[in-house]
Order: structure tokens, then sequence, then C-alpha cells
């Protein structure tokens, strides 16, 4: 039976610091201001933590990067922007254990030397972000954030909300809303530890990663290691929503089979799920016994995104689940780059035509085209991926997976 670690305190938040102290909450950032900043990107960096916001990039390179960086203006944010369908561990990471995701924060930008820390969250999530700013003022009153500032003052931390768009959720697009522009991602490189928020080194997290932080600093490198798969250390937050009986966030070790998160959601009798969120892949019960981890998913020509699971019965048109993931996407693409504008809107149109039973192998040969071309040529994450469930439908049915 695993042993929570990112839920460790489910069962009895800490909703003051005083709890969150007695059960032994800031020992990360304590032994951090111990060992240095250099030792703290170290340990994060032979712990093996990638990040959990989708890109599975390593954490401690990120950090080391902008630690060297020549500039001393610098910047950490953290990515609570959590906007896409069927997505919403970050939300409950918050919930559960706010002062944890602010440990990670004060311990990133202390290991960064950060001028200041921005927490962008999703505007709907306005309890959170409530909770949030109380819990900084908490921490800032009881001077934990003295010293962690420019040349030894206090770091300040300004939490911004999401204006409602997915896009936002791009790093790059992500720093230009902070800075009051619209939100719409940048070419990289360069990338944003070179020039990130206001042109300075900047190092951004999603929020299930920097809860990764306070137990990395404190257990020391080796201990994610002892978790999940040589290729995938740890664990990982599992968003299942759908046909289960108990939908919700699961913790589980990265390499436990995708099946026994079924059970423990209680799934039945299911027609395939969508794994990875909206722009994950459709997986059916034939792979249901893949282990979840990053290499395991790769195999299955699957991805685990930010682990957002989409349960389906039999009784779903698995094709107007597609209409609807179109429809999200044409909805949220920025329209800076044609291949995204007009591929989502064209792709959006060609789904409604299959989810009403009408259409043919000629949308199903053009959408394989469209894609190819919006995966290619797009700006963005948006557009690259926006067509990646609808391929693996195509080709689900092509096998005669689908039941409707
Ligand atoms: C369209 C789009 C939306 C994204 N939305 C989010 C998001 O809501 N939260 C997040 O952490 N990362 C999101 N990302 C990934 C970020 O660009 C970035 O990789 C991440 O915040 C880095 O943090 P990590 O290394 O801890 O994963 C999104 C990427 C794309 C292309
Ligand atoms: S791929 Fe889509 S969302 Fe990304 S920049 Fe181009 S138009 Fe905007």
């Amino acid at each position: 039976m695993h042993e929570p670690v990112l839920l460790q305190r489910q069962a009895t938040p800490a909703r003051d610091l005083g709890t969150y102290l007695a059960s032994g909450g800031l020992a990360g950032l304590k032994k951090a201001r111990e060992i240095g900043a250099e030792e703290t990107v170290r340990i994060v960096t032979e712990s093996g933590l990638v990040g959990r916001g989708g890109a599975g990039f390593p954490t401690g390179r990120k950090w080391e990067s902008v630690r060297m960086a020549q500039d001393p203006e610098r910047y950490f944010v953290l990515n609570a922007d959590e906007s896409e369908p069927g997505t919403f561990k970050d939300r409950v990471m918050i919930d559960v254990d706010p002062y944890m995701v602010l440990e990670g924060v004060l311990i990133a930008c202390y290991a960064i030397s950060a001028t200041r820390a921005y927490i962008y969250i999703r505007g709907e999530y306005r309890r959170e972000a409530q909770i949030l700013q109380c819990c900084a003022e908490e921490l800032a009153a009881a001077g934990y954030l003295e010293g962690l500032g420019p040349e030894g003052s206090a770091l300040s931390i300004e939490i911004r909300r999401g204006g409602g768009a997915y896009i936002c959720g791009e790093e790059t697009a992500l720093f230009r809303s902070i800075e009051g522009y619209r939100g719409e991602p940048m070419s990289k490189p360069p990338f944003p530890t070179v020039a990130g928020l206001f042109r300075k080194p900047t190092a951004i997290n999603n929020v299930e990663t920097i809860a990764n932080v306070p137990d990395i600093v404190t257990r020391g490198p080796a201990w994610l290691r002892t978790l999940g798969t040589p290729r995938s250390p740890g664990i990982k937050l599992f968003s299942v929503s759908g046909h289960v009986e108990r939908p919700g966030v699961y913790e589980l070790p990265f390499g436990v089979p995708l099946r026994e998160l079924l059970d423990l959601a209680g799934a039945h009798d299911l027609q395939a799920i969508l794994l990875g969120g909206a722009a994950g892949t459709f997986v059916f019960p034939r792979d249901f016994d893949m282990p979840l981890s990053y290499e395991a998913a790769q195999e299955h020509h699957a991805t685990l995104g930010s682990g957002a699971l989409i349960a389906f019965d039999h009784e779903t048109n698995l094709w107007r689940v597609a209409e609807r993931l179109g429809s999200f996407f044409a909805h949220e693409s920025c329209g800076q780059c044609v291949p995204c504008r007009v591929g989502t809107r064209r792709q959006h149109e060609m789904l409604e035509t299959l989810a009403e039973g009408r259409g043919g192998s000629d949308e199903r040969d053009l959408l394989v085209r469209l894609s190819q071309v919006m995966t290619d040529a797009s700006i963005c994450g948006l557009g690259q991926t926006a067509s990646t469930a609808v391929r693996s439908l195509i080709e689900a049915e092509a096998e005669g997976l689908l039941a409707v």
C-alpha cells in the first residue's frame, strides 16, 4: 500500500501555519537554507524530478540554468492555470496542502535567488487563490520570507488570477498575460530560463511539481527514486472522472498498472478512457494493463500528459467526445498562427459530421492529413496536440474497437 506523499495531509489538512509546522512542515526550507542554493539544486536534479505540467522537463536542470544566469533580475513562476478539461489535481493539491505548495515555491526562489515569485492561478479558482493569499501572508508575518528576496530582503509573492483562457497555461503566453498583454505564445528559443517573464531568466513550474520539492530536499536526492520506475521516478497525481463510481484525485507511484487506478476509482466494463487530457489519447481495454509511467505510455503510443483520465462506458459515442474536444480547441486557439487557427476550426466541422453519423473515409483521410499539418506547423503545444486524440480514435476505429 502506497504511503501518500503529496496528499499526506489529506485526512487532516493544515489550515494554519501552526498545524503545518506541527506536522513537520517547513523542514525542507530550513534544510535548503542550511545546505545552500547550489546543493539544493543538486538534490532536486539528482532526485530525477521532472515537470508534472505535461512537458516532463527535468526541474533541477531548469533551476540550475536560472541560478547560473548572469542577470541578477530573475523570476520564479508557479503555474496554477490548470484549464485542461478533466484536469483538477492542482486544485486539490492547493486545497489539501497550500503550505506545502508555498514551501516548494520558497525553496525554488531560494535556489534560484529569485527577485520575486508570481503565482498564476486559473480565474475560476477563486477560493484556492484566497487560500494561497492567506497562507502567503501568514508565512510573511511569521518571518519565513525574510532573506529570500534580493540582497537579503523579504521575498514578495504576487498572486495573479487568469482571465479564463486555456492558452494562458502555456508558459510564454502566461508570461505575456502577467506582463499585461494578450496571452499569446512566443516561439522558443529563447527558452524561459534565458528570457522568460519580462524577458528575464525565469523558472516556471507546475503546482504538483513544486509540491514534491519539500520532501525531496528533506529526505535527500535518492528518496524519490525509491518510488516509481527507473525512468519515471516518484509519484503522480491522477485526476479521474467520467463513468467511474469514485471520481477524484489519486496519488500513485509511477509504474502501477492503469487497471489498478481504474479499480480504485470504481470503473467497470469501460469502452475506453481518454488518458492525458484533451491533448491525450484514447486507450482501450486491451491496453489497461499498461504501467502508468512515461516510458510505458510512450511504448503504447499514449501520453500521461498532466495525469487526467476520463472514463467512457459502452453507451458513449466517442466521436461525440472527439467533437467536444474539437470544439474546445477551436475555441481556445489564440489565432496567432494559421495551421492552428484554421485547422482547429476545420477539424471541428469534420468532427461534427462524424459525430452525427455522417461522413466517411474522405473526412477521416482529411482529418489525418490536417493533423499532420497542425502538428508540424503550429507555433505552440496547443496546435501541435489539438488532433492527438482524434488520430488515436481514427486508428482505434479502423481496428474495430469502438462500441457505438
Ligand atoms: C496549451 C498549453 C496549456 C498549458 N497549460 C498548463 C497548465 O495549466 N499548467 C501547467 O503547469 N502547465 C501547463 N502547460 C505547460 C507549461 O507550458 C509548462 O511546460 C509548465 O508550466 C512547466 O512546469 P513543469 O516543468 O513543472 O511541468 C501548458 C502547455 C500548453 C502548450
Ligand atoms: S498553435 Fe494555436 S494557440 Fe499556439 S500560437 Fe498558434 S494559434 Fe496560438
